[in-house]
């Protein structure tokens, strides 16, 4: 069974950037897949703008009588440069309307049904939580979740009312891992930080992300300069996440040193190992 993060946060505050910033990463040496439950504007247009979708949709999923592997993976939207990492979402133009309602159950099923598949689910969670199952249940059954809180007012104004909504103990809210998130310069960081209180980083606003996300290319990494800090936090999260500790990475550095020495005279390459849900598929979506 795979690792569940779930990304929650107020509106508007990186959680879709976040969620493909992490399963990039994790991609590197795990098979990902990220589960976006916005149904207001879905995100698949941001973050794989080129995809031929075939058909393929979240919605189908949570609707149908009885859910089947089979189903999950025939809705998994794949990658053709990244192996290791699926998506699954709303297509665009659908909307609540779409589908049949589906209960919490369903919801529970197909998450803990997608976290056998992949080594990491990463589910990209909705604000508006009270009228969502699906971010419920992502919420209820993480194994971490990364809050986004905010730099301004109206995501402060956010919390206030989701706050009471949530107060049912298997929200598990005090686990949270808070981060500060698209804070700018010229605003009061020390005053919202401490209003939210015990906040593990900030990601901070730059500008290559916005142009990542109109290009379609959020999955690439950020090599700018001004993105270095939004990068040093990524990195932080990331070694919260895998379990990473600095002794373990050094370690590590070192191993892959002497291998790399050794392996130069070697005249063959390793192949890496193909997750099930692309072995069963016969050609990728996405070009
Ligand atoms: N650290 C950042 N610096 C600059 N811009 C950012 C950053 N993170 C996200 N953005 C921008 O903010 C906007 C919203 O980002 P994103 O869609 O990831 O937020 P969200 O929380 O998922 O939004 P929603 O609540 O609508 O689901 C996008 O235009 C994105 O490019
Ligand atoms: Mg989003």
């Amino acid at each position: 069974m795979s690792k569940i993060i779930t990304i929650w946060g107020s509106p508007n505050s990186g959680k879709t950037t976040l969620a493909v910033k992490i399963a990039s990463m994790l991609s590197k040496n795990n098979n990902v897949i990220i589960l976006s439950t916005d149904i207001i504007a879905p995100p698949i247009g941001t973050i794989l703008p080129y995809t031929k979708e075939q058909n393929k949709s979240l919605g189908k999923l949570l609707e149908m009588v009885t859910l089947t592997q089979e189903d999950i993976f025939k809705n998994l939207i794949t990658l053709k440069d990244n192996k290791n990492i699926a998506f699954l979402g709303y297509r665009q133009g659908e909307n609540y309307k779409t589908y049949a309602e589906y209960t919490i159950d369903r919801a529970n099923e197909l998450i803990v049904n997608l976290s056998h598949i992949a080594d990491y689910l990463i589910i990209d969670s909705s604000s508006i939580i009270q009228l969502d199952m699906l971010s419920q249940a992502s919420l209820k059954l993480a194994d971490e979740v990364i809050r986004l809180c905010g730099s301004d007012l109206k995501a402060i104004s956010y919390y206030k009312s989701i706050f009471p909504i949530l107060s049912d103990k298997s929200y598990n809210l005090s686990n949270h891992i808070k981060i500060l998130a698209k804070i700018e310069d010229i605003e009061p960081k020390s005053i919202t930080s401490n209003h939210y209180g015990d906040i593990f980083c900030d990601l901070p606003y730059t500008k290559e992300i916005q142009t990542q996300y109109i290009e379609g290319l959020l999955l690439n990494k950020l090599v700018e300069k001004q993105s270095l800090k939004y990068n040093e936090s990524l990195d932080k999260l990331m070694d919260n996440i895998t379990g990473e500790t600095l002794e373990n990475k050094k370690n590590k550095k070192e191993k892959k040193n002497k291998t790399k020495s050794k392996r130069s005279d070697r005249k063959f390459k390793l192949s890496f190992k193909l997750p099930t849900f692309i072995k069963k598929k016969e050609q990728d979506d996405y070009e």
